[in-house]
C-alpha cells in the first residue's frame, strides 16, 4: 500500500540526453519534454537565459555576450557544467508541481554506444548534481530496441540502426546484450554540415546550419526523385558580402547528402560482416529497424535495403524510441537489471 502510494508520487524519470534533443518520460506523464538540447549563456554573470526551443531560435543570431551553446557532442557531454543546468531546468520543469516534500528522482538516462567510463561517469554525476538520488545508464540503441518492444531476451538476431544528431549507431542485440556494434559521427548533424558546404561550393552563398537542417527535412532525400521540388535558399554571397537568394531543388540536396548516406549504409555493412553467422541468418530473415531523426529522412530505407539486402523498417515514431524505453525500464526493474551498465561511481 505504502510503495503504491509512493509510486504514485514518484519522481522517477527517464531521459534521452541526445546531441540534437533532449526528451524526458515520467511514468505518471509519459512524455513531458521534448526540446533541442541548446542552452543561452549570459557570458558577464554565467547566468541561464534559455534552455530548449527558446535559446535554439537564438543560435547565431546574438550580441557578444551571449553564448548558444550544444552542450553535448557527438552524444557525449562537452560542457559539463551546461549539461548539468540544462538536466537540472528540465528536471525541474517536469517536477514543477509544488511537491517539494517528494523524493529525489531515480533516473534512466542514455549513453551513445561507444562512450568511454569516464565520459559514462560524466553523464551520471551530472544526474546526481542535477538532483538524481539514483542513476541507471542504458545504450541508446538497447533503450530504442525496448522502446519499439523488440524481443532482446530471446536469442535471435535484433539489428537497430539509430541515426541521430551527432552519432549512427548500429547495435545486433540477442538475450538482452549487444552482440555486435559500430558507431559513426556521420548523422544528422553531419548531413547539414554538407548542405552548408555544398551551397558554398556550388552557389557561393553561405547559409546558417539551422537553415541547412531546414532545407534538409523539407526537401531531402538519400534516393534520387522522379518529381521535382524546390525550395529558397537564403544566404549571404560569399563574393559580393551581400544577402542573396536562389531556388534549390531536391536534387541538389541529395547529392550533398549522398556521402554522408553512403556512409550510414558501409556502417551497416560493416557491423553485419562482424555478426555471428547465426544471428546473421535470423536478421537476413527478419531485417532490420531504424529510428532516431536521421530515419526520417525521404527513402533511407530504400538506399539501405537495395544496397544491403534485406528488409528495413522505419520505427513509426524515431524521435521518441529512446525516451519511450528509459520509460519502459522505470516501469520493470528486472528488464532494467539486465541491460543497463555497471554504475561509474567509483571510476575516478
Ligand atoms: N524529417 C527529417 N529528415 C531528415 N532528418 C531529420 C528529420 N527530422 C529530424 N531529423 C534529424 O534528426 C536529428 C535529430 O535526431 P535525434 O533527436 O534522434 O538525435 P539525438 O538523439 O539528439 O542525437 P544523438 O543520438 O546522436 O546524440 C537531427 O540532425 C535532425 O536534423
Ligand atoms: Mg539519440
Amino acid at each position: 500500500m505504502f510503495k503504491k502510494l509512493m509510486s504514485k508520487f514518484s519522481r522517477d524519470v527517464g531521459i534521452d540526453l541526445g546531441t540534437a534533443n533532449t526528451l524526458v518520460y515520467t511514468p505518471e506523464k509519459g512524455i513531458v519534454v521534448q526540446e533541442p538540447s541548446v542552452v543561452a549563456v549570459n557570458n558577464k554573470t554565467g547566468q541561464i537565459l534559455a534552455v530548449g526551443n527558446e535559446a535554439k531560435y537564438m543560435l547565431g543570431k546574438t550580441p557578444p555576450h551571449i553564448t548558444v551553446t550544444r552542450p553535448l557532442t557527438h552524444g557525449i557531454i562537452s560542457d559539463y557544467e551546461v549539461t548539468e543546468k540544462m538536466l537540472k531546468y528540465f528536471i525541474d520543469k517536469v517536477h514543477d508541481d509544488g511537491h517539494s516534500f517528494m523524493t529525489r528522482p531515480r533516473i534512466v538516462i542514455c549513453v551513445p554506444l561507444d562512450v568511454t567510463e569516464v565520459e559514462a561517469k560524466a553523464v551520471e554525476d551530472a544526474s546526481i548534481a542535477a538532483g538524481a538520488r539514483e542513476v541507471h545508464i542504458v545504450q541508446e540503441p538497447m533503450a530504442a530496441a525496448v522502446g519499439v518492444r523488440m524481443p532482446i531476451q530471446d536469442p535471435i538476431g535484433n539489428m537497430i540502426v539509430d541515426i541521430g544528431g551527432g552519432n549512427t549507431d548500429v547495435a545486433i542485440i540477442s538475450l538482452h546484450g549487444i552482440v555486435a556494434w559500430k558507431s559513426s559521427q556521420i548523422a544528422g548533424d553531419e548531413m547539414n554540415k554538407s548542405i552548408v558546404q555544398y551551397a558554398r561550393e556550388v552557389f557561393n552563398l553561405f547559409i546558417g546550419e539551422s537553415y541547412a537542417e531546414q532545407i534538409k527535412k523539407k526537401i531531402g532525400s538519400a534516393i534520387p526523385m522522379n518529381e521535382r521540388t524546390e525550395f529558397p535558399m537564403r544566404g549571404r554571397d560569399v563574393l559580393t558580402g551581400l544577402p542573396r537568394e536562389i531556388m534549390i531543388t531536391n536534387e541538389h540536396v541529395y547529392e550533398a547528402l549522398e556521402r554522408s548516406v553512403q556512409t550510414i549504409i558501409d556502417l551497416i555493412k560493416s557491423t553485419l560482416e562482424i555478426t555471428p553467422p547465426e544471428l546473421t541468418a535470423d536478421i537476413h530473415e527478419r531485417g532490420m529497424l531504424i529510428t532516431g531523426g536521421g530515419a526520417l529522412l525521404y527513402g533511407i530505407d530504400i538506399a539501405i535495403s537495395e544496397v544491403v539486402g534485406i528488409p528495413v523498417r522505419v520505427s513509426g515514431d524515431p524521435l521518441t524510441d529512446v525516451v519511450r524505453g528509459t520509460g519502459i525500464l522505470l516501469d520493470n526493474l528486472e528488464l532494467l537489471k539486465e541491460v543497463e551498465l555497471p554504475s561509474t561511481r567509483n571510476v575516478k
